[in-house]
């Protein structure tokens, strides 16, 4: 069974409120627009504190978007969001983000928990930490995102960080959500695509760092980890399913 097959199993979409919870580059407001539609109709409210997300996430849904509310929030706190006032909650890739400063996520359960309806799903993937590469297809994988993670901490002092699903469970079931089950899969490649927006990405960081010698240190370290991936590709690392209701 493939993650998006797994995410949605047993549950019909016919008529639901859905939040997506983490706009980003809208592939799930996408997809979840797009069943929707299949399932007869609904709506989806699409979350992101960046509003720069929605012209772009807009145009990526076309004649679908008539489903889709955007709205910007802070996942943490949601006053617009009415309590016991959403069906099923999707968070892809998300939990990472929200939780770059410590405790975060737990805030995130307890605004999805207070704005699901009683029996509401909250399904949440993403990425395993991968502190270090298990088998050498990972390698590029961990260097970027170490690099990301040492430079973001110079210049912003917070970064994307992946939970273990274990302490996500736990923090689950402490803000009250019940049922919960995981499932593992296996990263895919990592395109070209991705690679080049993390170049483009690391460059804008590292302008940002005061000190010239750490600068020319990591444009270094980049330029070695474009080199590792032109040469060997890479891939991401194992995600997880995690669904429970309230
Ligand atoms: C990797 S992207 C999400 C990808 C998206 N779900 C998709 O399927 O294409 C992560 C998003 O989370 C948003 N984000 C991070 N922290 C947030 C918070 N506290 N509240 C709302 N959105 C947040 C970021 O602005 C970013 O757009």
């Amino acid at each position: 069974m493939s993650s998006r097959d797994f995410m949605l199993k047993g549950i019909n979409l016919r008529g639901l409120l859905i939040m997506d919870a983490g706009t980003g580059a809208a592939n799930t407001t996408f997809w979840l627009a797009k069943k929707l539609k299949e399932a007869d109709g609904g709506k989806i409210i699409s979350i992101d504190s960046n509003p720069e997300t929605f012209p772009e996430a807009k145009r990526k849904l076309g004649k679908l978007a008539e489903l889709v509310e955007f709205i910007e929030a802070d996942l943490t706190c949601m006053p617009q969001i009415e309590s016991e006032s959403i069906d099923l909650i999707v968070c892809h890739a998300t939990i990472c983000a929200v939780n770059n400063r410590p405790l975060r996520a737990i805030k995130a359960l307890s605004e999805f928990y207070r704005t699901l309806k009683k029996g509401g799903w909250l399904i949440i993937d993403d990425e395993y930490p991968l502190p270090k590469a298990l088998k050498p297809e990972e390698e590029v994988q961990v260097k970027r995102w170490q690099t990301y993670k040492s430079i973001a901490e110079l210049v912003d002092g917070e970064h994307y960080t992946e939970i273990y699903p274990e302490e996500l469970e736990f923090a689950a079931k402490l803000v009250g959500f019940k049922d919960i089950e995981v499932q593992k899969f296996e990263g895919e490649s990592l395109s070209e695509e991705v690679m080049s927006e993390w170049k483009e990405e690391m460059q804008e960081m590292v302008n940002k760092i005061d000190d010239e010698d750490l600068k020319i240190a990591f444009w270094k370290l980049i330029k070695k980890i474009w080199k590792k991936y032109k040469e060997e590709g890479g891939i991401f690392p194992p995600y997880y399913v995690m669904r429970m209701r309230k």
